[in-house]
């Protein structure tokens, strides 16, 4: 295989994906691809050994946590979890405080919470890169993982069309925009007027657009906005930290869930040119607490699981994605 081209992102942070150029953010999807071949073929290195970071999460995390555990300990470095729980962080010790702290005894910070304003102070005080790893405003993460996922089917990103149907003004969503126009990829947001997404960040996606020969569709009619894409994508419709909203985001979201119609609606089923994509956690079947009573919220079971949905891959794309971060951050190669 080629080798990807030198990327050395020492100094940098990532706290949108602004803060990648659009060349920088296709070398980590390519080197992320490279680093899942390796280690499907059973290659581990030691590209982070003696290196360690501080996994500072006050939500939960299955994917992401476990992501950036194994991402190290494969290449010889180390992680340490610091719940809200555990640390001092925001009660009884400012984020300055704290993050110059971490930064005297860590190579890099990955922060998951709320405010975009907490990972923006950790990067400014702690003197370490500092990667965003989820707030209330962007998952980043997340989207280069999506691009990989959407890489691997169809080869080539540019001029593809992705449809996002659900909460349209999330972390996940947000962030899906910016790494798709990034990519070259048509964008479409389906959310309903009360969700759309904020206007400055929507006039920076069509910017992106612009030059990329991409393009940005909001729009509140899910079957107009599917027709013609090749990956079909959604996520919660409640997002951590906003639970109080649960039954008037339902209310508003159900004409939004995925199903059949919804797929066969984007024209491109029978030729096998889209596929399913959802960040997980998923409410699509009576299997958790959540949706005990209420049965599938954004996705339908039969979606979840048909051979055109990749939401597995998209989640061990997280790893890979999340190691070629590490890497391209604290060592360059
Ligand atoms: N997709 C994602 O970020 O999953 P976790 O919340 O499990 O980390
Ligand atoms: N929007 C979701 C993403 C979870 C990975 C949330 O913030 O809960």
């Amino acid at each position: 295989m080629t080798q990807t081209p030198t990327i050395n992102l020492a100094g940098r942070h990532l706290l949108t994906l602004h803060d990648l150029s659009n060349a920088e953010m296709q070398r980590i999807i390519d080197l992320a691809a490279q680093l899942k071949q390796e280690r499907h073929s059973g290659l581990r290195d030691s590209r982070l050994t003696g290196r360690n970071v501080a996994i500072v999460f006050e939500k939960s995390s299955t994917r992401t946590r476990c992501a950036i555990a194994v991402a190290l300990s494969d290449e010889g470095g180390q992680s340490e979890y610091l719940s809200a729980q555990d640390i001092h962080l925001g009660y009884k010790e400012s984020v300055p405080d704290t993050a110059r702290v971490l930064g005297r005894m860590f190579d890099g910070i990955m922060y998951r919470g709320f405010a975009q304003a907490t990972v923006e102070q950790l990067a400014e005080f702690s003197g370490v890169p500092v990667w965003n790893a989820l707030t209330d405003d962007y998952h980043p993460t997340q989207a280069l993982a999506d691009l990989l996922t959407v890489q691997e089917t169809f080869k080539d990103l540019k001029g593809l069309r992705l449809a996002y149907v659900g909460d349209g003004r999330n972390n996940v969503a947000n962030s899906l925009m910016l790494g798709c126009v990034k990519a070259g990829i048509h964008f479409v947001n389906c959310t309903p007027t009360e969700l759309k997404p904020a206007h400055t960040l929507v006039e920076d996606a069509r910017a992106i657009a612009d030059q990329t020969g991409s393009s940005v569709t909001i729009t509140s009619d899910p079957m107009k906005g599917v027709r013609g894409a090749n990956v079909v994508y959604t996520d919660v419709w409640v997002s951590m930290g906003e639970e109080d909203e649960k039954d008037a985001r339902l209310k508003l979201l159900r004409p939004y869930q995925v199903n059949m119609d919804l797929m066969r609606a984007t024209g491109n089923l029978d030729n096998n040119r889209v596929i399913f994509l959802h960040c997980l956690p998923a409410f699509h079947d009576t299997n958790t607490k959540v949706t005990a009573e209420s049965g599938a919220l954004e996705v339908t079971n039969d979606v979840f699981e048909a051979p055109f949905s990749r939401v597995f891959d998209e989640a061990e794309n997280r790893m890979h994605t999340i190691k070629a971060l590490l890497i391209a951050y604290l060592t360059g190669v």
